[in-house]
Order: C-alpha cells, then structure tokens, then sequence
C-alpha cells in the first residue's frame, strides 16, 4: 500500500464505508491526498476524541466557537450554547416540529418519484430550524439553495467555492441577527433574540461570534439532518419489515433503531484535530502539528468492537460514536434525535408503503460527505 490514498478516501461512485471497511484491519490509520492522517479504529477515534491535550480542535484559520475552540474558553462558550440545547429547552418545540412534520407529509405527493434528501430531508431541517430559532419562512427556499450549493461546492473540492459559499451562509445569519440587534428591546421574542443578548465573561456575544454558533447550528446540521433523513428511509425502504415493528414501538425504541442505522451508515463522516505534540497511535508517530482526522463512520463499523456488523440497536448502542465522544460530544444530539425520531414517525403514520425504485437506485454522495446524495422513493 501506499502512504498517501486518493482523494480523501473516496473513490468515485463507490460507497466510503465499503473502502474504509477494507483497509482499516490491516491499516488503522492512513494518510489521505492532503497529507491528513485518517483515524479508522474505533479505539484510537475515541482514544482522541477525549485527549484534548494532544489533539486540539483549533484546525481552522475562521472563527468556529464552540467547535474550533480548547481548553477553558471551549467550556465558557460551551455553556451558553447548552442551554439552548437542553431537554427543558426544547421539549416546548416538540409541538412544533410535530407540526411541521404533519404539513410536509401531506404536501408530500403519492404515488410519484421523490427524493428523500432532498424532497423530505432537506425540507424538513430547514423549516424545523426556522421555527426553532424563531427565522422567517420567507428564508425556506433561500436556505435550500443553499443547502443544494454547499453540497455541490463540498463535492466538487474547489476552496474559492467553498469560501464563496460560506459567504453567502452568512449573509444569510446576519440578516437575521443585524435587525434584532437594532430593535433592541422591540425584537422579537425567540431564541435568535435570546441569543444575541447572550453574554460570555460578562461581555456580550459579538456579531462574528452569533454568526459562528449559528452556522455551526445550521450550516452543518441542517445538511446533516438531511442526509440522516435519507440514511433512515433508504434503509426503510430496503427493510419493510421494520414499518411495523417502528410503528408499534415506543419513542425510546424508535430512537434506538435510528441510531442503529446511523451507526452502520453514518453521513457524518469526520472531524479533524491537529496534534501538539509527537503522538503515538493505531502504531504510526504521528509528529506535531500534524492535521488528523476522526474517522467517525469508520469507527462505527470497527469489526473489533461490532463483530460483525449485525443490527443489534440494544447491544450496540453503548459504543456507538455518531454524535462523537469527549469534551466536543455534540451538544445538538437530545435536538437532532427528537427531529428524526418526529419526523419518521410522522411519515410512516401518513403512508402505507416508502419503495425504492429499481431503475433509479440510491446514489452515495461521495466524501468528504457520507450517506446518500438521493434516495428516489415512491410513497403510497
Ligand atoms: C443530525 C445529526 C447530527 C450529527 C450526526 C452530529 C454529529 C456531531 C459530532 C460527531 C460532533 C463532534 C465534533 C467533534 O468532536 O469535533 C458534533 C459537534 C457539534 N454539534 Fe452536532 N450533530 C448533529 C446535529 C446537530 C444539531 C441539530 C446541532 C445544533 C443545533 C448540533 C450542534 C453541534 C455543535 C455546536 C457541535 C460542536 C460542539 C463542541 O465543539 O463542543 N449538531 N456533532
């Protein structure tokens, strides 16, 4: 084998998980075209996830708080991003993505060709977003385009893109948060509002740092909230035998089954660190300052924890790494579940039948994303 794989580990038109299934027995850390050294094994994924001293999460030149952030500045920013997140706060919501929920799946025609990411995915993390932070529905078709850009800008590898694209994500966000800040005490009472009258140190949040949390709470989650909605209904589609048995079950175990299938298909593929020092792991030396990557999909499907990859989403939930692990464990995990979990409920309720179609099959999305980039379903 060489050292360096192609491509970030993708190959084109094939599935991620098939590739990195294939190298990471025998090659549990490899280091991709851009001289990244990717984690694959799920013991060295979690063994880094929690060294924060050694692996640090500053790895970007923009501001990304709490994300990018280490140390105690990490936890200050921290706990006041969890507050929005906790059960108290959301569970008022609950009502509300119910509704959303509700109204897509009577929009959603039957008996034609949709596209699950796109068509049930991506529309319902955007307007469930919009009504959690309180965002105009006017913004639905603009945060759908983009949506389809950042995707197609992701893909295709090109920086000026890619930059471009953030760009205008943020024109997005400040559109938002410039009026609200002007209002004063006339703005309205959500939590867009609440949020930029946040402090941190006794200083208030700056307009930069609003933007950062708030992109971190859309930019990547309402993509993620999509490909997850098309992990779970390709694979409810593949498995009939389940619409029954998730129909019947409680919420719990509605949870558990879908986070069963994200962690053998998870679309949200990794994370990076960069290391402080010379670090030994999965038997390579990685020295310091060296960019790595956390290889959450890979580490999902690790034989040596999963055995053989069997469906077991009681005895798999315990090591299941989807929402990552350590001192950056996603904080929007209690959100992300209770969408997904609404808004499966809801479809299989409104629907007899989700078929795939034989003659458009799936199509992966290729990395740096996982997951699919469509899913062609037809619903009865
Ligand atoms: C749909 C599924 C989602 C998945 C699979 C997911 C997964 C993850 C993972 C693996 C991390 C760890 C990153 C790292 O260690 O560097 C993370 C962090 C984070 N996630 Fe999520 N996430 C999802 C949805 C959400 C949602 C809905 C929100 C909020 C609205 C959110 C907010 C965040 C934030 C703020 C962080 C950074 C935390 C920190 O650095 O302390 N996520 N997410």
């Amino acid at each position: 084998m060489t050292d360096h794989m192609p491509d970030d580990l993708s190959a084109a038109g094939r599935d991620l998980r098939a590739y990195t299934d294939e190298l990471r027995p025998k090659h549990p850390v490899v280091r991709n075209t851009k001289g990244e050294w990717v984690l694959l094994r799920h013991a060295d994924v979690l063994a880094a996830a929690v060294d924060n001293e050694r692996f640090s999460s500053q790895v970007s030149r923009y501001l990304q708080v709490p994300n990018g952030l280490d140390g105690e500045e990490h936890t200050r920013y921290r706990k006041v991003i969890e507050q929005y997140l906790s059960r108290a706060a959301i569970e008022p919501f609950i009502p509300v993505f119910k509704r959303v929920a509700s109204q897509l799946a009577t929009e959603l025609p039957k008996g034609e060709v949709l596209d699950a990411v796109s068509d049930i995915g991506a529309v319902f993390a955007v307007r469930a977003q919009c009504a959690w932070l309180g965002w105009p529905a006017e913004l639905e078709p603009r945060l759908l385009a983009w949506m389809g850009e950042n995707h197609a800008a992701t893909r295709s590898g090109d920086h000026n893109w890619m930059a471009d694209v953030a760009e205008q994500f943020d024109e997005i966000i400040r559109s938002v948060v410039q009026p609200r800040r002007a209002a004063g005490d006339n703005a309205p009472d959500d939590l867009t509002t609440k949020l930029c009258r946040e402090t941190v140190d006794g200083h208030p949040l700056t307009e930069s740092e609003l933007v950062s949390i708030l992109r971190n709470w859309t930019g990547g989650d309402l993509g993620s909230i999509a490909l997850c909605v098309g992990v779970l209904i390709a694979h409810i589609a593949k498995h009939p035998e389940l619409v029954g048995q998730l129909c019947e079950a409680s919420d719990a175990e509605v949870e558990a089954v879908i986070n069963e299938i994200l962690r053998i298909d998870n679309p949200f593929v990794s994370n990076r660190r960069v290391t402080t020092c010379p670090v030994h792991i999965g038997g390579r030396d990685i020295p310091s300052g060296a960019k790595v990557k956390l290889n959450w999909t890979s580490a999902n499907r690790d034989e040596n924890v999963f055995g053989n990859n069997q469906f077991d989403p009681q005895a798999n939930a315990a090591a299941n790494i989807v929402y990552g692990a350590g001192k950056h464990v996603c904080p929007g995990r209690l959100l992300a579940t209770w969408e997904l979990r609404i808004a499966l409920q809801t479809l299989l309720a409104s629907v007899q039948t989700i078929e795939l179609v034989p003659e458009r099959p799936p199509e992966r999305e290729v990395a740096p994303v996982g997951g699919y980039h469509s899913v062609p379903v037809v619903l009865t």
